[in-house]
């Protein structure tokens, strides 16, 4: 599959949400001769909704009729409507989710002697909200049920077994084929093999599977102590992925295949509106500076969850890109469709290859990172600030770059590799700072112009990981607020490479020594200066101004990790976050 194509022009996941299992071992065939089901199972990772985490609401959920077993994602929203029906006609309920709602509400129908397929879709149909699906019935075990609206769902063809989950990272390990279902799509497995129909009108689907790249090595921890270190440690190959074959030096220009049918529509854009959720926000916070510093174009960044609820004003002169590792968050969905109903180009920086975003948008261009399993982003970050510079050059190279600029902003692309493994060799230093700041309950982190998104992404992962407090701030800001809590036990961790804004820098973290806040600066190899003023330093190599943010994430990322192994945190699933926000 060429992958340098986005999806739509031609045809191309992190411990899932939810994970649902269903594998007919042998004798049964995608598309092939019947044979007989020797096992059905069906599984699921809840992350909660409705209800808390007890074990009443974990999934599977079951009618009281039939024991139809249901495992869902998503959110059914008129489920108190349904539940009421439900229970006025003699129903009882055993939990406090919305998904039992689904289990009863099918068993309703299926008491008129419906098929389960027909139960199901009919049930379905009374449903508003999202929801990826499985319905297993043990009074007819030899098919399942797999069905989507907003929820993502993937099938697995294996050899003589299908397997159902929510992304592709616990099929790879089975097979490479894969069919993705489409919202409003019903699949219903069988030993002849899967039918998939339309919820609304029973409409036959024809769809081939894909190939998908990801192996199982990708997926596995490869002799780390978690996914997070060993994403942390693939920076240097994925910063390297994201940027191979991307670019014709020489002419100072990149080459972004997923691009390039818009190219004549990208060269007339007026604006820029960035959209995404979290990390992938704040990569689109340096995109900003990007785009706005090299390309000229205005560019407005928001949060994906406000601009769905906001009234933006956007016409066919502006672009909007939608940032995604997963490609399945909810609200960037959302916002999507908004920005599409308004005539936008609708771009996508997506990392997993046929994901909703990435089937939705216009063009777009992918990560390429491979797999990130730990919850916390880290490779898929550097990953799209990469990308991001690479889509600047594009961008300003249809306007006012030079050759020259463009020329060196690639050299410099590709030389942060290299980088990268020198900030790695650090780790050691790192977690020695980590164990003398570990006990501290609070954290400033700082940095301006580039990077300010730094000092975002620096509190979000120690946040995040450690379930330290920790606020970024621009530096310019703190003397309008947060300076009042500085003392002795308020430590900054403080990102001032020698960039245009250094000398500014210089000054706020002096503010902060002469309160007697501890400062760990973030500073380029080679500055005399800096050791004097902070009290520790973490070297990064010097890269143009733009760049710095994708040096600077590596330190902050080994420092949270560092923080959290040393307050016996799960790294890897910190509590109530899930890697992929398929809900809103
Ligand atoms: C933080 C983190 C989240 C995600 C956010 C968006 O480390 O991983 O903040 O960045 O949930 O997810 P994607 O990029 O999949 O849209």
């Amino acid at each position: 599959m060429d992958q340098e194509l986005w999806v739509g022009q031609k045809r191309e996941v992190p411990l899932p949400v939810f994970l649902i299992l269903q594998r007919y071992v042998r004798n049964c065939r995608f598309n092939g001769t019947p044979g007989t089901i020797l096992h059905v199972g069906i599984a699921h990772t809840r992350w909660a909704t409705h209800g808390g985490p007890t074990e009443a609401n974990a999934h599977p959920h079951s009618g009281c009729r039939r024991q139809l077993q249901v495992v869902h994602n998503g959110i059914i929203e008129n489920y108190a409507t349904l539940k009421e029906k439900l229970q006025k006609a003699g129903h009882v309920f055993k939990s406090e989710t919305d998904t039992e709602v689904l289990a009863h509400l099918f068993e309703e129908i299926l008491a008129d002697g419906t098929s389960l397929p027909q139960a199901v879709r009919k049930g379905l149909q009374q449903v508003r909200g999202t929801y990826g699906v499985l319905v297993m019935d043990p009074a007819a075990p030899q098919q399942l049920i797999a069905a989507r609206h907003g929820s993502p769902l993937v099938v697995g063809v294996g050899d003589g077994e299908f397997i159902i989950a929510s992304d592709i990272s616990p099929i790879i390990e089975h097979t490479s084929k894969v069919v993705y279902l489409e919202d409003g799509e019903m699949a219903t497995i069988t030993p002849a093999g899967m039918q998939i129909v339309t919820i609304a009108s029973h409409q036959p689907v024809q769809r081939e599977h894909e190939s998908v790249e990801w192996t199982v090595d990708d997926v596995e921890r490869g002799g780390y102590a978690h996914y997070m270190l060993k994403e942390i440690f693939e920076q240097p190959a994925a910063v390297a992925a994201a940027q191979q074959g991307r670019s014709i030096p020489e002419r100072g220009l990149a080459k972004l295949g997923g691009l390039e049918l818009v190219a004549e529509r990208l060269a007339k854009v007026q604006r820029v509106t960035i959209i995404a959720c979290g990390t992938a926000y704040h990569a689109g916070l340096v995109g900003e500076y990007m785009l706005e510093e090299y390309a000229g174009i205005p560019t407005e960044v928001m949060v994906a969850s406000e601009f769905r609820y906001r009234k933006p004003v956007l016409d066919e002169g502006t672009a909007v890109i939608a940032i995604s590792q997963s490609g399945e968050t909810a609200d960037t969905i959302a916002s999507i469709q908004e920005a599409k109903q308004k005539g936008c180009l609708v771009l996508g920086i997506v990392n997993v290859v046929g994901s909703t975003i990435a089937r939705m948008t216009d063009a777009g261009v992918y990560l390429h990172v491979g797999p990130e399993i730990g919850v916390a982003s880290t490779k898929a970050y550097t990953g799209m600030l990469t990308v991001l510079a690479l889509m600047t050059v594009t961008l300003g190279r249809q306007r006012q770059m030079s050759l020259v600029t463009g020329n060196r902003i690639i050299n410099e692309l590709k030389a942060l590799p290299a980088k990268i493994e020198q900030i790695l060799t650090q780790r050691a230093a790192i977690a020695k700072l980590a164990e003398r700041y570990q006990a501290y309950p609070n954290f400033l982190y700082l940095g301006r112009k580039y990077n300010f998104p730094s000092a975002l992404e620096g509190a979000l992962k120690l946040k995040e990981i450690s379930y330290v407090h920790a606020e970024g701030y621009p530096s310019g800001e703190l003397k309008h607020g947060p300076l009042a809590m500085i003392d002795a036990n308020f430590p900054s961790v403080f990102f001032a490479p020698q960039d245009s804004v250094y000398e500014k820098s210089l000054s706020n973290l002096q503010e902060l020594r002469a309160r007697g806040g501890p400062v760990i600066a973030v500073a380029t190899a080679g500055d005399e200066h800096i050791g004097k003023v902070a009290n520790d330093v973490i070297w990064i190599p010097k890269t143009l101004e733009m760049l710095t943010p994708i040096l600077a994430a590596v330190p902050l990322q080994l420092f949270a990790y560092e923080v959290a192994l040393l307050r016996n945190c799960e790294v890897d699933k910190p509590r109530n976050l899930a890697k992929s926000v398929t809900v809103e």
